[in-house]
């Protein structure tokens, strides 16, 4: 029979691609939403992709006795893969404690059933942001972390403590935490993609909304950056290449391996702004508007990911090129701008 995974936060962006991967892997994957940033919908994407629509408990996992009660349903799980969290950073610094209600509480209430259950492993979503403005590049899992600059940063570090000591005391749980760069595209059929509600705060949802004429114009925040070309740099990971590593993770972990996993998931190349501007152009022949703009309070000037362990550990690595990947992050867009005219 079907190993049974649980995917909190599995209608999301991450969540579905990942619930696509495990699916393909074999996994039976039961996803626990609330939808507060997700729609049901995205459900039947992964549906038409691989034929199963999985199985979904409508539940918020800071519920304390709503998710008792999911888990109890579905303590024969051996795993559970952790999206569920708010990520609006800006939205964090004004309601900070709706965030560390949702991610943390969430979290917690997720760890005390796993123990209630037995269920031994967790995949938790880190992020990048945990290194702050790092001294070294590119970043590698021993680089030191920096003290988080927002609510939304704060749960993660947050998130990362708690599940290390949770694992600390408990000899039979495992964990993995991976730490995200930028993720990007959409899955090549179109079917499931990135829905930003409102207007976008991440750079490619914005910029494809331009292009698709959503947007007047994309503001390229900074050109006078101590870069190469004096922009921003960014570690951009396609989605798909993202959720793959996530079942890898799992396998890693259902094949014994113990205590905490710490993994970088970038393609360990620094891409600025504007090369990834132009990438988009080429790729899809579609022209954007865009203005340079002031720096954005809060932006780290470069980062990009030493991916060097999950290589190795995991047997994982990135392999979709950039250009793939917008011009599947592009067919989606213009699939959305069909489906809402
Ligand atoms: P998303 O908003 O698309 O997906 C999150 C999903 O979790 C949504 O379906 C939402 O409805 C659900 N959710 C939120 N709170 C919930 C709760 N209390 N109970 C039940 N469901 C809840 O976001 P995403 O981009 O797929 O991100 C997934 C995870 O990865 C998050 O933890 C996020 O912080 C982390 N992350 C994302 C990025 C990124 O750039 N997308 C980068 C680093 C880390
Ligand atoms: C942001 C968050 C980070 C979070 C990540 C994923 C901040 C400071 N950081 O990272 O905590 O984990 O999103 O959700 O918010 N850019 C433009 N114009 C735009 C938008 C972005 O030029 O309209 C540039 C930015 O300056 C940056 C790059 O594009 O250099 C990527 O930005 P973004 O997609 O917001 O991601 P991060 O800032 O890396």
């Amino acid at each position: 029979m079907a190993q049974k995974i649980i995917v909190t936060g599995g209608a999301g962006y991450i969540g579905t691609h990942t619930t696509v991967e495990l699916q393909k892997a074999g996994f039976d994957v039961v996803v626990f939403d609330n939808f507060i940033n997700s729609d049901p919908s995205s459900l039947d994407g992964v549906q038409r992709i691989t034929g199963t629509k999985p199985e979904l408990e409508r539940v918020d996992c800071a519920d304390d006795v709503a998710i008792a009660d999911a888990f109890a349903k579905h303590s024969d799980a051996v795993g559970v893969i952790h999206f569920a969290a708010l990520k609006a950073v800006g939205e964090s610094v004004e309601k900070p404690l709706m965030y560390y209600q949702n991610n943390i509480r969430g979290l917690m209430n997720v760890l005390d059933n796993m123990n209630k259950h037995g269920i031994a492993n967790i995949v938790f979503s880190s992020s990048a942001t945990v290194y702050g403005v790092p001294d070294v590049l590119p970043v590698t899992e021993e680089t030191p972390l920096k003290p988080a600059t927002s609510p939304y940063g704060q749960t993660k570090v947050m998130g990362e403590n708690i599940i290390s000591d949770a694992v600390r005391a408990n000899p039979n749980m495992r964990a993995t935490l991976l730490r995200y760069f930028n993720p990007v595209g959409a899955h090549p059929s179109a079917e499931i993609g990135e829905l930003p509600l409102g207007t976008p705060n991440n750079l490619l949802p914005y910029l494809t909304q331009t292009a698709a004429g959503i947007r007047e114009v994309l503001s390229v925040f900074g050109d006078d950056y101590d870069t190469p070309d004096g922009f921003c740099v960014r570690d951009y990971i396609d989605i798909n290449d993202l959720a793959s590593a996530h079942v890898a993770a799992l396998k890693h972990m259902l094949g014994g391996a113990n205590g905490v996993n710490i993994f970088n998931l970038g393609t360990g190349r620094g891409v600025s702004v504007m090369e990834l501007i132009k990438t988009f152009q080429d790729a899809t022949g579609v022209k954007l508007n865009y203005k340079i703009a002031a720096r954005r309070p809060g932006d780290v000037p470069a980062i990009w990911a030493d991916a060097t362990l999950a290589n190795k550990v995991l047997g994982w690595r990135a392999n979709v090129p950039l250009a793939d990947t917008l011009r599947n992050a592009w067919k989606w867009q213009v699939k959305v701008c069909e489906k809402n005219n």
